[in-house]
């Protein structure tokens, strides 16, 4: 089969990580027969260098006319006034919202041969499986009004506005439903019900959907209590779904149970089928969940791991590509257990490896 991919680098080391994930997906091209063409836009920081937004026109429409996105990492320090009226994160946002993405889907996954990178007691992440679904449209990210102003005698404001319409908390729970009833059948929500109006509302449709789905186990956890059971008891959680805030703190937290922020990939997608409800198909962008890293950008030594396992995830949400997307997950697995390792997931007896180095053995256990 034919299929376009649009890639977005980005900045920092994101062009490093998407570099060893197209060396992936050309060894499975040469494996299975399918040809993967490329065409690659630009988003950013680059982006605001090169034309003054962080999301030209040109970039925005590749997205669109394309089978999947294949996206890196934005930011870095060369962007990060506070006052700047462009900054390179716009860039992703824009493109989730432009796309549809409402849905993050994060799964944290612990390999057995880097246990011992993480921080937390080996005995506590025996079975740790977990799916984070982070709504990725709506909440504080985008809620109106959201600016900044001095009052007349000039001391600043600011404001973010948490907003949810119970259609888009619907669709976003549906799908963690769907995802628990195919899995281990237990949802968490996860939500500051105590404190805050939005995720009342947030509770109560929850609760409503979950009368479609008797054979999942709903609980509620507020947020706070969330961030310490995942460290406390991470073995337990199943599909865990959370506003678009809430779900972007605790993945990154989550990615302490692997081993490193570098180890976990992402997809983002506008349903559980590549079909939207108008019978259009739909495009989906993958992405690793850390950032730019700009402290390490250009040193060769980032995990491009996280990067090619979203190239995975593409190739099963997106193509259907369910034994293309396993074999790279086995060759991650195997790789891992024959004792290769970045620097972020090392111990102080491994040898280390370059970005390129383990991308090399990745691509070429294939
Ligand atoms: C992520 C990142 C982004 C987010 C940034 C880069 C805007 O942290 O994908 O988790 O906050 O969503
Ligand atoms: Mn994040």
């Amino acid at each position: 089969m034919n299929y376009t991919v649009t890639v977005l680098p980005g900045d920092g080391i994101g062009p490093e990580v998407i570099g060893e994930t197209i060396k992936v997906f050309e060894s499975i091209s040469s494996r299975y027969g399918h040809q993967f063409n490329f065409r690659t836009g630009v988003i950013g920081g680059a982006a605001i260098d090169q034309f003054g937004t962080a999301l030209p026109d040109d970039t925005l429409q590749m997205c669109k006319d394309t089978d999947a996105v294949l996206f890196g990492a934005v930011g870095g320090p060369k962007w990060d006034h506070v006052n700047a009226a462009v900054r390179p994160e716009q860039g992703i946002l824009a493109i989730r919202k432009g796309l549809g993405l409402y849905a993050n889907v994060r799964p944290v996954k612990v390999y057995p041969a880097i246990i011992n990178s993480s921080p937390i007691k080996p005995e506590l992440l025996q079975n740790v499986d977990m799916i984070i679904l982070r709504e990725l449209t709506g909440g504080l990210y985008f809620g109106k009004p959201k600016k900044r102003w001095k009052t007349p005698t000039g001391k600043r404001r600011g404001v973010d506005t948490l907003k949810y319409t119970e259609e888009e908390v619907e669709r976003i729970v549906r799908m963690g439903f769907e995802m628990a009833r195919a899995r281990r059948k237990r949802l968490t929500s996860t939500d500051k019900f105590n404190v805050l109006e939005s995720s009342r509302m947030w509770r109560e449709v929850t609760t409503e959907v979950a009368t479609d789905y008797p054979d999942v186990e709903l609980e509620h956890i507020l947020a706070d209590n969330l961030a310490m059971q995942i460290i406390q008891d991470p073995e337990r959680f199943d599909v865990i779904v959370a506003e678009n805030t809430f779900g972007d703190i605790i993945s990154d937290e989550a990615s302490v149970l692997c081993g490193s922020l570098g180890m976990l990939p992402s997809a983002s997608l506008s349903g559980l089928t590549s079909t939207s409800t108008s019978g259009s198909p739909t495009v989906s962008l993958y992405e690793p969940i850390h950032g730019s890293a700009p402290d390490i950008a250009g040193k060769g030594i980032a995990n491009p791991i996280g990067t090619i396992l979203s190239g995975a995830m593409l190739l099963r949400y997106s193509f259907g590509l369910h034994e293309e997307a396993n074999a790279i997950e086995a060759s991650v697995e195997g790789v891992l257990a024959e004792g290769y390792r970045t620097a972020d997931i090392a111990s102080v007896e491994d040898t280390v490896v370059s970005t390129r180095e383990i991308g090399d053995v990745i691509a070429g256990s294939l």
